[in-house]
Order: C-alpha cells, then structure tokens, then sequence
C-alpha cells in the first residue's frame, strides 16, 4: 500500500560557501546511492536541464553548480557580460527536483593565493584550444576542483561543447579520478540551433544567421555519406558555406578524429564535424559526430 504514496517532494538547498558544502553533501548522502553533478556556468536552458533530467534518472542525488568561472575566460572574452540569473535558475532547478545548488563567488574557489593549475590533455591543443589559449585550462581546473568538492558517482557534460568533454573524460582517465562522465546529445531548438546560455546575445537577424553553423555541418555530413573523401576540401565547403549563411567571421571548421580531435586529411569514420563562428559579436560553436 505505501508502495502507492507518492514521495514528498524533496527540498533543494542552496549553498553559496565552500565551507557550507560538505554538511550539505553529507545530508544527501545519508541515505546511501549515487550522487549526480552537473556543473553550469548558469543561464540554464533545456540543454542544461536535460543534464539535471540524466541525473535525476540516474542517480538517488542530484547537484548543480552554477559558477561563471573567470579562469576560462581571457581578458577581452565575454565574462563580465555572461547571463546571470541565478534566481531564475534555482527556480529551474527546485522545479526539476535537484537537491542542492552550489553558487559560490569567485574568490572562493579562487582566493588570492590561489596558484595551481591543471595542465590540460593534448585533446586541448587545437580548435578551441587555439582560438581561446588558456581556456580548457581554466576548464580543466575548475572541473577537478569541484569534481573534488562534490566527489560524484557520475558528473554530466553537454556534447555541444565537444572538445571541452573530450579534454574532461581524458583528464578523468589520465588522473584515475573516481568519477564517470555521462555526455548528453546536444539539445537544439526546432530550427537546429544548438541551445546556448550566449544565443541570448543574438537579435532575430543574428539568430538567423547562427543556423548556418547547423546548416554547415548537414550539408557536410550529407557530402561524406555522398563519398566527400578529402578532409582539406570539405572543411573548405564548411567554410563556404558559412560564408554563404552570413557568419561574420569564423575560427574554424574541421574534420577531425573524434578521440585525438587531429584534422582528418582522408575522411573516415568515426569522425567529427566542428565548427566556431562570429555572428556580430557573439561566439558560437556546434559539433556533430558521424560513427
Ligand atoms: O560547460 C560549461 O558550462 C563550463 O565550461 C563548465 C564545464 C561548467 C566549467 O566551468
């Protein structure tokens, strides 16, 4: 009979201090089970929140961290204006059913006396890597650092950002982190632009532009189901065809292995399709992977 009642819902805490977090871990885990991150950097949309859905589904606890980190970020990048909205978030959040929230402020996790760095696995060196230098190192920081804080059973990535789950499942590997990582398929809206905390930036004219990223990455996919063999052509066709979209700009378009994330000279599966672009002044990427 009790097996019909409904469980009450469960409170979320929300924790904004290092200090605070363990008590509060404590409580999650004192009935035993597994214990989910997900690590944000907040402005949480549905791709964010199909990562809180994986975890719910997964695990007995689920926490999320909402941290603008400042480490990987350079100086003339878009830290100061990133999305905000932490309140909104928690309300997201406590609707979803997550058990706890860590916001915490930057000299926190970083206090002035802060001075170890992560050094970041060879999957880092190019693409992103090159575009933003010192970018997955910031990453790759901050994600042991509260892999450490939480020590979950499992932590959830996006697969919109490709390179950055790759940098982290090797670093996980390369440092024997007890931790799995569970990537979730990107979550894009229903005219194929990948879900972002910075779409937010773009104007209806902007945003219409960002489909070509999606765009670009089809119609490449579509040419190597047609036989496309020559990575080198087919990135220039990605480039066109951005071009064509209306991108302002473009940091790249690759053809590329999918574990080492080396260009691809003769294409072959697996591979992965990446792509970053300017639309006025917002930086967007996309990925699709072919097995
Ligand atoms: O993907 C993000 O939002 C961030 O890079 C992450 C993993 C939360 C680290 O700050």
């Amino acid at each position: 009979m009790s097996d019909m009642v409904p469980a009450p819902p469960r409170e979320m805490t929300v924790v904004y201090q290092v200090e605070e977090l363990a008590k509060a871990e404590q409580r999650l885990r004192r009935d035993g089970g597994r214990l989910g991150l997900v690590p944000t950097m907040g402005a949480l949309h549905d791709g964010h929140m199909s990562l809180v859905r994986a975890s719910l589904a997964r695990c007995e606890a689920t926490a999320v961290s909402i941290f603008v980190n400042p480490a990987q970020f350079a100086p003339h990048e878009d830290f100061r204006r990133y999305p905000r909205m932490l309140e909104a978030d928690c309300k997201l959040l406590a609707a979803a059913g997550a058990d706890l929230v860590f916001a915490p402020a930057a000299d926190d996790l970083y206090p002035g006396d802060f001075s170890t760095w992560v050094e970041p696995p060879a999957a880092a060196r190019l693409w992103e890597g090159e575009c933003r230098p010192g970018h997955f190192r910031g990453v790759a920081t901050i994600v042991l650092k509260l892999l450490n804080l939480f020590q979950p059973d499992v932590a959830f990535f996006g697969q919109k950002d490709f390179q950055q789950a790759r940098v982290i499942r090797r670093m996980v590997a390369d440092l024997n982190l007890p931790v799995e990582i569970d990537i979730q398929p990107t979550v894009r809206d229903a005219d194929g632009l990948a879900l972002s905390s910075r779409n937010a930036y773009l104007s209806p004219a902007e945003r219409e532009n960002g489909l070509a990223l999606w765009r670009t990455l089809r119609r490449a996919a579509e040419a190597v189901d047609g036989g496309a063999r020559d990575g080198r052509e087919l990135a220039a066709m990605m480039v066109q065809t951005m071009i064509d979209g209306g991108v302002t700009r473009i940091d790249y378009a690759a053809v590329a292995d999918p574990e080492t994330l080396e260009p691809l000279e003769t294409v072959r599966r697996p591979l992965v399709l990446l792509v970053a672009a300017w639309v006025g002044s917002t930086r967007l990427i996309d990925n699709l992977v072919m097995e």
